[in-house]
């Protein structure tokens, strides 16, 4: 789609000292899903700049990877229905369908996953790199300076203007990160990291190098690889999040793609987004009982008090997330294979989730428990301690990002990013010397 070929316009009246004079917009069309009004030449026309705190209402780049409607729960991969990719694709296949715009064929799936696979190891160096951390950093600030540390071991895949580099660095990524993340939590506990085996598949290799040691070997059960699988398929993209966006922003200066996904990483953090499934299972020890959930209902409620129900509500979706829809059948499927029935935290995060689906509050505002309510709780049932659910998140994302930032390398009409602002501080006044304030 291009802003010349559709001819329609909006006009934009400016009703200030400007003599109520107008102005023409482009509209540009989307294959699906609302329009969008070209403002590109707004300020040059008009001396204008639109303000959107939060971006709610504009779109940052042309994409072609992920559509969102989120009055209708609907996400699609590259145009394919996420329920459809949950139940019968894998990580792998999703991986090359964000990344290459179409499902491989046996022969592209089969290289593929042996192209990954066999970029798994970490430069042996990267492990002196985590011994400079304290055994007690978080594991999310390991991650961020490990990811950006890539660049200072893989330069033969540095040079953005270089596509076999671009491919080099994406494939390095997307291998390398549930090694990061694996070898983040071993750190943690004192024990030895444990290198990726290449028989295994990409779910089932995470959660060996998270549980083998060098004195067992840890048998991944299927069903466990399976739910983790889904997760990863899940939480892949999302079209412009604040991850994504903070991606595209970074690499939009030429900045090398290591330190640019190190920057998602680093936006992915926080509780407002990746944070969440880490503060979830963080605010249902806070409850502690469900005798107490109704007090910590009142003050999510509350306007006076910042409390907000963790791994509920979402900015785009104002409709049950679809991911959630998956998660909370993979969630059951977990917990009954790991046969925990009297878990109290699981226990009490099942109430919550029946007592927010039939309170008016939440009923009212569309607060649908999202894909961190369930996602924490099936971490937790796993044995994955909560300082690494975000983590997990990155790695599941990284597929995401790399291809957002390949597609915006790609794109003719790429800026570097740079927002403006509605100025409402000082005038301009004089300086004044320090014996006179
Ligand atoms: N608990 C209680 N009230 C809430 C919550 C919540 N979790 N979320 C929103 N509200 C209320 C909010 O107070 C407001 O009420 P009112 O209209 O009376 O002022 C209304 O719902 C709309 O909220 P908002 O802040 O305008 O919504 P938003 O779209 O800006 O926020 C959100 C979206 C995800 C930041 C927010 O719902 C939230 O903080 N949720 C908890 C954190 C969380 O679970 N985040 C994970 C998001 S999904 C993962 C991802 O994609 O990154």
């Amino acid at each position: 789609m291009s802003d010349q070929d559709h001819g329609k316009n909006a006009t934009f009246t400016l009703t200030d000292n400007r003599d109520g004079k107008s102005y023409e917009l482009p509209i540009m069309d989307a294959s699906v899903g609302p329009s969008v009004v070209d403002v590109r030449k707004l300020y040059a026309e008009t001396d204008c700049f639109t303000y959107d705190p939060g971006f709610t209402s504009t779109g940052s780049c042309e994409s072609q990877i992920t559509y969102i409607d989120g009055d209708a729960g609907v996400l699609l991969y590259r145009g394919v229905p996420i329920q459809e990719l949950a139940e019968h694709s894998d990580f792998m296949e999703v991986c090359y369908l964000l990344l290459y715009g179409e499902l491989p064929n046996g022969k592209q799936k089969a290289k593929f996953e042996h192209d990954i696979t066999y970029h798994t190891m970490l430069h042996e160096q990267l492990a002196g790199f985590y011994r400079g951390f304290r055994r007690d950093a978080h594991p999310m600030a390991i991650m961020c300076g490990v990811v950006g540390a890539l660049s200072a071991f893989y330069h033969d895949s540095t040079d953005i203007t270089d596509p076999q580099h671009r491919v080099v660095a994406s494939y390095r990524m997307i291998a390398k990160m549930p090694t990061i993340a694996a070898w983040a939590y071993k750190y943690s506990l004192g024990q030895p990291f444990i290198y990726p085996r290449n028989e295994l598949s990409y779910a089932e290799n995470f959660l060996h190098m998270m549980f083998a040691t060098p004195c067992e070997d840890y048998s991944v059960s299927p069903v466990l690889s399976r739910a983790m699988d889904r997760i990863l398929t899940l939480h892949a993209d999302h079209e412009q999040n604040a991850s994504t966006s903070t991606v595209r922003l970074a690499g939009s200066s030429g900045a090398n793609p290591f330190a640019c996904i190190s920057a998602g990483i680093a936006s992915l953090w926080g509780p407002a987004h990746g944070g969440a499934n880490e503060a979830v299972l963080t605010m249902l020890g806070k409850i502690g009982h469900k005798d107490n959930i109704n007090e910590y209902v009142k003050k999510a409620k509350d306007k006076e008090d910042p409390f907000r129900l963790m791994g509920f509500g979402h900015r785009v979706y104002k409709n049950m997330d679809p991911r959630a829809k998956v998660m909370r059948q993979s969630c059951h499927e977990v917990l009954d294979e790991l046969g925990i029935t009297d878990e109290p935290l699981l226990d009490l995060a099942m109430e919550l989730e029946r007592i927010a689906l039939e309170d008016e509050y939440f009923v009212e505002r569309k607060l649908f428990p999202n894909v961190d309510f369930y996602s924490g709780i099936i971490f937790k049932a796993m044995g994955i301690p909560t300082s690494m659910f975000t983590v997990l998140f990155a790695v599941a994302r990284t597929v995401g990002w790399v291809a957002q930032w390949n597609e915006m390398i790609e794109d003719p009409s790429q800026k570097i990013g740079r927002p403006r602002q509605l100025y409402t501080g000082y005038t301009e006044r004089p300086y004044v010397p320090i014996d006179q304030r």
